[in-house]
């Protein structure tokens, strides 16, 4: 949600701005801005929509080339997205630019404030009662990073804050709390980011700021103190992926690409994990083997995609340790007065590390004395900072809206911690622990060949593209895969779809059903136990009733052919592992109808990668 771009060094700024703010385009946003410093004055180009918008206005009313500058992509809060409301925002006057991304609470208190004192708003904004401050207090003759640090401390909420003063040619000032800013350290050049992507084709060196930060960008120079003025902490790294990885690669849309990136994002998720003796080594995990002898309940966390992935995790986690494992949306834990303490590991599971809901969530569960254990795609994100410990699954940059690469590493990064905790408590003897690893080790593979062969399912979403309804239906871990098909095509596809448990179709859903509706069906392996059976015959209940039935199942399974209206078949896997398999043709079936409806596919509409406001 919302993207920043600040730079100051020799090249074009307004060049850079606007391109590192084209990178950040998937966070989602709806007007785009930039403003730049040059010759004493502050020269502003925004406008509402994409920022195609806005290149057509610089094309028009092109801004100067030298000076340093910044830029934002705005996802409406406070304000409709147009072009009054679009950041940056001017002081009285126009000695100072800015831009926000989050939401600063106080902003009545503030604006009425500034009212007294004359200064009246021209947008319907909290971004420009921030302006206004810092114009105030600059005007009064404080610098701009004094300035910055002084607002700050009065302000409350989230925000990230970028700043230029025009009487000041030299400096891009910063402040963060809770929403994301990265400094790129160039060679003499420095930038400011909500993510690396917007600089990763100038510099792979990254400064990671932590909470209340203000941050001076001089084009030889990082100055990072807190809001007190005192001098900060920061962590250098360096950014493992490079701009290949966030450019699109010959295919149509980056989700397109980030599936078929999938064999080798799960492959590298479980590189080396374990020892030459097969145990599990999972070196972030940071919580002693002691502690986690003792824990007593488990919590898993998240949000949408990443909160199914959750559920997927219970049953592995419950299976392998025999821990009681409950999930929970972000959104709603902290509003009930959970049950935690220090015996309780809270494992949140976040792919971006920004997902507001989900932070205020861990920082509820650590006030109760849990540890929390994080499970995260981006290096150098809040979420992880302040988990105690981590398990980064390595999916490299997910552009596309549409979690896919995402949510697989994650179940495996879900697997991985269920492993090794049956290790640590033994709960699993240490050869069984090594046949689900050497498993895990074949998805890959399967994953690829899926890929190989999907073209049924890419002539499936021509043949329902005009479908206004669609079900899917799993149970156990086949659940949550039919929730997950269902949200990717809500998001994408705009058409109405749920995602139920099968045994739960005739307290209810099953009323839904009628003559051609398509219901997806996620059919788990041939097991021992009853699970085939059931869902079977939830197939048959529901194409006697009319449903035409698109069937998953595993390579072998001919029980199927004969409810099964369209078959997609799945590699041979074992039942917990499934979801690895079966989510993938769902997301190519969600990716290709939209992309046929000729939707947005990689930004959908109201929707925001990283949702940093709760
Ligand atoms: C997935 O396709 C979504 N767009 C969304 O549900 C996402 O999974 C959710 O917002 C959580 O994001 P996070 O993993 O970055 O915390």
């Amino acid at each position: 949600m919302c993207g920043i771009v600040g730079y100051v060094g020799p090249q074009a700024a307004v060049d850079v701005v606007v391109g590192g703010l084209r990178r950040l385009e998937y966070r989602g946003y709806d007007s785009a801005g930039v403003a730049i410093v040059s010759d004493g004055r502050i020269e502003l180009a925004k406008k509402a929509g994409k920022i195609a918008n806005l290149d057509k206005l610089l094309a028009d009313h092109p801004l100067p080339t030298d000076g340093l500058g910044i830029g934002h992509t705005r996802w409406a809060t406070h304000g409709a997205p147009n072009d009054s409301n679009a950041h940056p925002h001017l002081s009285r006057g126009g000695r100072v630019a800015l831009v926000h991304n989050g939401i600063v609470e106080n902003f009545v208190e503030l604006r009425d404030e500034l009212a007294a004192d004359g200064i009246t708003m021209v947008s319907e904004t909290d971004t420009e009662v921030v302006a206004q401050l810092l114009g105030q207090v600059v005007e009064a003759g404080t610098e701009l990073a004094d300035a910055m640090r002084a607002v700050c401390r009065r302000l409350t909420g989230a925000f990230t804050l970028v700043a230029v003063d025009s009487h000041n040619p030299e400096l891009v000032v910063a402040a963060r709390r809770n929403s994301p800013l990265v400094v790129g350290v160039g060679d003499g050049e420095n930038f400011l980011a909500s993510d690396v992507a917007a600089f990763i084709e100038h510099t792979r060196e990254a400064i990671e700021l932590g909470q209340n930060q203000v941050v001076e960008l001089r084009s030889d120079s990082v100055r990072v103190t807190t809001f007190d003025g005192a001098p900060a902490e920061v962590r250098p790294y360096h950014v493992d992926w490079d701009l290949s990885a966030a450019e699109k690669d010959g295919f149509d849309w980056f989700m397109r690409k980030e599936i078929y990136e999938q064999p080798k994002a799960v492959a590298d998720t479980l590189l080396g994990r374990h020892d030459s003796k097969g145990a599990l080594t999972l070196d972030e995990i940071r919580i002693s083997e002691a502690e986690l002898r003792q824990i007593d309940k488990i919590v898993v966390i998240a949000c949408g995609t990443s909160f199914y992935a959750g559920l997927v995790a219970k049953y592995a986690i419950e299976h392998w340790t025999r821990i009681p494992c409950e999930v929970e949306l972000a959104s709603e834990f902290r509003y009930r007065d959970p049950i935690v303490g220090p015996s309780t590991l809270v494992v949140t599971i976040s792919q971006s590390g920004e997902t507001a809901d989900t932070l205020m969530a861990i920082r509820h569960a650590r006030e109760q004395r849990a540890k929390v254990l994080a499970i995260c795609n981006t290096n150098g994100s809040t979420i992880p900072r302040e988990s105690d410990a981590v398990i980064y699954t390595h999916a490299g940059p997910e552009v596309g809206v549409a979690s896919t690469k995402g949510f697989l590493t994650q179940l495996v990064a879900c697997y991985l911690l269920g492993l090794y905790l049956a290790q640590v408590r033994g709960t699993k003897f240490g050869d069984e622990i090594k046949a689900t690893m050497a498993e895990l080790e074949t998805i890959p593979a399967a994953i690829q060949s899926l890929l190989d062969n999907i073209q049924p399912v890419l002539d499936l979403a021509a043949e329902f593209a005009d479908q206004p309804s669609v079900l899917f239906l799993g149970r156990h871990v086949g659940y949550p895969v039919a929730l997950e098909g269902a949200l990717k095509l809500k998001e994408l596809a705009y058409i109405h779809a749920e995602g139920f448990a099968a045994g739960e179709l005739k307290h209810g859903p099953i009323a839904l059903i009628e003559d051609q509706l398509p219901v997806f069906v996620v059919v788990p392996p041939k097991g021992r136990d009853m699970l085939h059976e059931k869902v079977v015959s939830n197939i048959q209940e529901i194409r006697a009733r009319g449903a035409r039935t698109v069937v998953l199942a595993e390579e072998d399974d001919h029980e199927v052919d004969a409810v099964a209206d369209v078959l997609i078949r799945l590699p041979k896997v074992s039942t917990l592992l499934q979801p690895l398999v079966a989510t993938v043709p769902l997301q190519v079936f969600a990716c290709e109808l939209a992309s046929r409806k000729g939707h947005d596919v990689d930004q959908p509409r109201n929707l925001a990668k990283s949702v940093t406001v709760e």
